[in-house]
């Protein structure tokens, strides 16, 4: 996408939305697409269908509101506990969108990165995957990031044996191992944690996303099932987002010269 289609500062205030309080990292939980289809007398995968004309409104509308970074939660390692027939049409739709989206990606100029265990995938998706990647690593706009057979537990127990690897090697010293030593081996390595998580559907739940990368992010839930999140209701996030005041364990700005009571 040419830097002109970016919202410019009067089309962000138009939605009241201003630069200065756009996060820089979004994360989404996409919930709730077997429940709207089933709502509808629909099968649990036209949710998912349906869910995928979200992905593509949801990833254009952050990339002209200048997000740096959107990571969506597309599969959890958690989910082969469905039924073999819901698993084979999710890996077709994600085979297809990989497919379908690789211009779109292109046209927009977004840098596509994944997250997950993608060995566990199946060859073509993983072919898709790095073919993507590939050819968007010299893109300069926003990161669109697909977790795919991801569990954050999985991804902290996978930094744990890299860095225990190190250890033993004696490249590194177990008292030097720090904060940023473990950041640096998860699988989001190089990515801003996220500032905002969104989950739809009104679940009040993490299910197992990004548990090291969310310690200081916002959460903001919707009872939108996925299907039916789009722009306004993404804007919407954004906006509670500006009201949020964010202290990372400390006092608002503005209050520390504020006499104690
Ligand atoms: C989210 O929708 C998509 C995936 C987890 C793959 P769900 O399929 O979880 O929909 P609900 O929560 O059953 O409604
Ligand atoms: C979380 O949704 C995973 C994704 C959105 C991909 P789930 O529907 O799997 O979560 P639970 O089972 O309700 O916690
Ligand atoms: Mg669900």
């Amino acid at each position: 996408m040419s830097k002109e289609e970016k919202y410019t500062d009067a089309q962000l205030a138009a939605f009241s939305l201003d630069r200065a309080t756009i996060p820089r990292h979004v994360a989404i939980i996409m919930d709730g697409n077997g429940r709207w289809a089933q709502k509808r007398g629909l099968p649990r995968i036209e949710g998912h269908r349906r869910g995928v004309t979200s992905v593509r409104s949801i990833v254009e509308e952050a990339s002209r509101l200048g997000l740096q970074q959107l990571t969506l939660f597309c599969f959890s390692s958690e989910n082969w506990k469905r039924p073999p027939r819901e698993l084979t049409l999710l890996m077709h739709l994600l085979k297809q969108y990989l497919v379908e989206e690789r211009r779109e990606i292109q046209r927009q100029g977004l840098r596509f990165k994944v997250i997950g265990k993608l060995h566990e995938l199946e060859p073509v998706i993983q072919a898709e995957m790095q073919k993507t990647i590939e050819v968007s690593a010299g893109n300069d706009g926003m990161t669109l990031c697909l977790a795919v057979n991801y569990g954050a537990r999985q991804e902290i127990t996978e930094a744990i044996q890299k860095i225990a690897v190190e250890v033993r090697d004696g490249r590194i010293n177990p008292e030097d191992i720090s904060e940023k030593t473990v950041a640096d081996h998860l699988m989001t390595a190089t990515m801003p944690d996220p500032d905002l998580v969104i989950r739809t559907a009104s679940e009040f739940r993490i299910s197992n996303f990004l548990l090291w990368q969310i310690s200081y992010s916002e959460l903001w839930v919707t009872e939108k099932h996925w299907p039916e999140f789009r722009e306004e209701e993404f804007r919407e996030a954004l906006r509670a987002f500006a009201r949020r005041d964010r202290r990372f364990g400390g006092l608002s700005v503005g209050k520390e010269a504020a006499p104690q009571a």
